[in-house]
């Protein structure tokens, strides 16, 4: 499986690097306060873990999302790792975060055989710039069931709300409906849509069936579950 997304996304990603290094905008992120705001809400899926855990970024660009964890969850134990399709940003983050391991890869292609608490996507879906919707479309199914896959207890990721007061040609507004049912047919039914802050966007989380499942023990409840004990 190919995946026609990634030369564009790899285009416009260098030229941003090349043109805004050290400012948001080398990720093409507004301001530093969006970036807080969506990761503050990326991060929600595990504020509540008590057990050291870990969390793998796709589409980690510079790996701020790294920066915002050691600032803002310090108090949890988490191992931080990530993905990215553009070697320079690569190359950067493994500069800069030696003992880090980063992947230069694309998960929209395969899965890797490594596995994590939760994958965390922030941002991957916003800019589909030069590709065509159907394409993009392809593009985020494929990289969240490889992510699902790839996760012990779920994913979080976030795409541009359809409910805009105007639109901007090369950005993508999520069709809802089509991502619910992919959600729901290809990955299950255990989920969080949240679509209550400041940005013209929503947050996702998809938790495996094993882990909710984990979370009611009582015998009551074992019927809603088809995995096995
Ligand atoms: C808007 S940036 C967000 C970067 C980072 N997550 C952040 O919030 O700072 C989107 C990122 O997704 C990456 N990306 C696009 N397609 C990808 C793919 N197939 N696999 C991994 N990363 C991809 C881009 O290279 C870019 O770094």
């Amino acid at each position: 499986m190919n995946n026609p997304t990634r030369k564009n996304q790899e285009e416009v990603y260098r030229n941003l690097y090349e043109n805004h290094k050290g400012t948001s905008m080398a990720v093409s992120s507004e301001s530093q306060a969006h970036k807080r705001l969506r990761f503050n809400e990326i991060c929600g899926i595990f504020e509540n873990e008590q057990e050291k855990f870990t969390v793998h970024d796709v589409g980690m660009g510079l790996a701020q999302l790294y920066e915002f964890m050691l600032a803002n969850f310090s108090d949890l134990n988490w191992e931080y790792s990530g993905t990215e399709i553009l070697h320079e940003y690569v190359t950067e983050c493994r500069n800069k975060y030696p003992d880090i391991n980063f992947y230069n890869r694309d998960l929209a292609v395969t899965p890797g055989e490594d596995y994590y608490d939760y994958l965390l996507l922030s941002g991957v879906f916003h800019q589909r710039r030069e590709s065509k919707i159907g394409d993009w479309e392809r593009f985020s199914q494929n990289i969240l069931r490889n992510a699902f896959h790839m996760c012990k207890k779920g994913i979080s990721f976030n795409f541009i709300s359809p409910f805009v007061d105007f639109y901007q040609t090369q950005v993508y507004y999520a069709n809802l409906p089509k991502l619910l049912n992919f959600i729901i047919d290809d990955l299950g039914r255990f989920f969080v849509l949240k679509h209550n802050y400041a940005l013209y966007e929503f947050t996702v989380y998809v938790y495996k069936e094993s882990y909710i499942k984990g979370l009611h023990p009582d015998s009551e409840f074992k019927k809603y579950f088809k995995v096995e004990e």
